[in-house]
């Protein structure tokens, strides 16, 4: 066996077959026929990737062949040679299903570059066909799709622990879906009075957030003018959504902690404990374990809210979800645009696959909607998704490896640099503000993420007001 492409040459004229064997000979397996039948039986018993066949062949018709190489079950791609004048034939061959064709005289340069693209574009057809398949065994609850095996288990936990009582702590990098399973959970929860009430801890300052979860008094403190009810209380027989947990302070850390245990709150400046009926789902891109060990996050809290962990895995290490997902955006993103795409172009899907995503499920969808923006043709193809996804090893999201820390060679089969999270967040959120003008209500919204986190996320990595000052004064 050989792994070279097999490429069957038919004419009826003995020098032209020659001279195209001698061509390609180095780079194919090549067969040889002087005639249709002769050409048939090579195509039934040699699994012949390429066909490059004259339309005239003696007595014998090239078309006729033609028909009769795309009717098997795994017909070659086919090239016609055509005499100079009868290129009509020849495009007639196409719209039968001719992958192309080239005239006579022969640049035999030529015809090797087009068996090459020919072979091509059938990988892709099949890359493209199994990839297709894939679509079709999805499996989905409220809206988390997936097809890779990654995502199974966690779609069975969350039906399994919606209907509890229990904590769920949710981990994993941004844009994996933390708060669509958030949502699930309370969803499937079956809770009477369900509704669901979501807290930013990221956003809100300590005194703020304290205020914002528990509720105070009048007169608290300076600027209560007035008592509020605070979302625990608000999410009274729901679901209480604290994401980004990792960030709430010590102070309501231990104020949680009680709230949590003991099923009551007690208002900022109040001295009534509130009995709240409330499940507590919280979200966090950090990792907590390694926040309790540096003394940053309190273990018995942690301990509290991991009743049950969710960790959602980074897109690039279920792979096997891409093609639902695209095909699922491609058709909400085509609606809300306005468009009518059906499916991806060939070449569209295995860009897709060949990127490593470090902004996951959002990045991907932000791609999509690109695609789908940019392609103004009938299809998506890999020229209208954004131009990074197709650099070497998606350059544009890998630290030179120089940078790279610490490098785990077991952890990729590729000699490609480790991925850095960080360094490829900070790339998406600059091509944003690239993209936006530097608007950054615009770049939010592109990386479909609120203003307010990109602004935390900007602040993170000391990129505020730094990088490309704002035209408008800061309010
Ligand atoms: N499995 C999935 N099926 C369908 N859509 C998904 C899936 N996972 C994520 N998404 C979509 O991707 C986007 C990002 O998801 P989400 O906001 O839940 O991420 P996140 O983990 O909360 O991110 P962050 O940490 O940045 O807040 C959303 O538009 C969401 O609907
Ligand atoms: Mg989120």
């Amino acid at each position: 066996m050989t792994d070279l492409a097999t490429v069957l040459i038919v004419d009826d004229e003995k020098h032209t077959r020659d001279g195209l064997r001698l061509s390609l000979e180095d780079d194919f397996d090549c067969y040889v026929a002087g005639n249709a039948v002769e050409a048939m039986e090579h195509l039934k018993n040699d699994q012949i990737d390429v066909m490059l066949t004259d339309l005239r062949l003696g007595e014998d018709d090239g078309m006729k062949l033609l028909e009769q190489a795309l009717a098997l079950p795994k017909p070659p791609v086919c090239i016609m040679m055509t005499a100079y004048g009868s290129v009509d034939t020849a495009v007639e061959a196409m719209r039968r299903g001719a992958y192309h064709f080239v005239t006579k005289p022969l640049n035999l340069d030529e015809v090797e570059l087009l068996v090459k693209r020919a072979l091509r574009s059938r990988h892709l057809e099949h890359e493209n066909k199994a990839l297709k398949q894939q679509v079709e065994q999805k499996f989905s609850i409220e809206g988390i799709l997936g097809k890779a095996d990654a995502l199974k288990p966690i779609l069975e936990t969350i039906q399994q622990v919606a209907p509890t009582r229990a904590t769920v702590l949710i981990e994993g990098e941004s844009g994996t879906g933390k708060e669509l399973v958030a949502r699930a959970v309370h969803n499937l929860s079956g809770r009477p009075k369900a509704k669901i009430v979501t807290v930013h801890c990221a956003a809100l300052s300590a005194q703020i957030l304290e205020s914002e979860l528990f509720g105070h008094e009048k007169g608290s403190f300076t600027g209560a003018q007035e008592r509020r009810i605070g979302r625990f209380e608000l999410a009274d027989g729901g679901t209480l959504f604290l994401d980004e947990i990792g960030e709430i302070d010590a102070a309501t850390q231990v104020k949680l902690l009680r709230a949590l245990g003991e099923q009551t709150i007690e208002r900022v400046g109040g001295s009534k404990p509130i009995k709240v009926d409330v499940r507590v789902v919280a979200a966090t891109n950090k990792d907590l374990a390694k926040m309790v060990e540096e003394g940053k996050f309190r273990e018995d809290l942690y301990w509290r809210l991991r009743v049950v962990t969710i960790h959602m895995p980074p897109l690039r290490t279920r792979k096997g979800d891409i093609p639902v997902l695209a095909d699922h955006f491609l058709k909400e993103l085509s609606a809300a645009n306005g468009k009518a795409f059906k499916a991806l172009g060939e070449d569209a899907l295995p860009q897709l696959m060949n990127y490593d995503w470090p902004g996951n499920v959002r990045e991907l969808r932000a791609a999509i909607e690109h695609g789908v923006v940019m392609s103004n043709s009938g299809r998506i193809m890999a020229k209208h998704l954004p131009a990074y996804l197709s650099q070497p090893g998606g350059l544009g999201w890998r630290v030179p490896a120089t940078l790279g820390g610490k490098s785990a060679p077991s952890d990729e089969a590729t000699n490609k640099a480790p991925l850095d999270i960080h360094q490829a967040e900070k790339h998406l959120i600059l091509e944003a503000l690239e993209r936006s003008g530097n608007n950054r209500s615009e770049a939010a919204e592109l990386l479909n993420m609120s203003r307010r986190s990109l602004q935390r996320k900007l602040k993170e990595m000391g990129m505020v007001r730094k990088h490309r000052p704002r035209t408008k004064a800061p309010k």
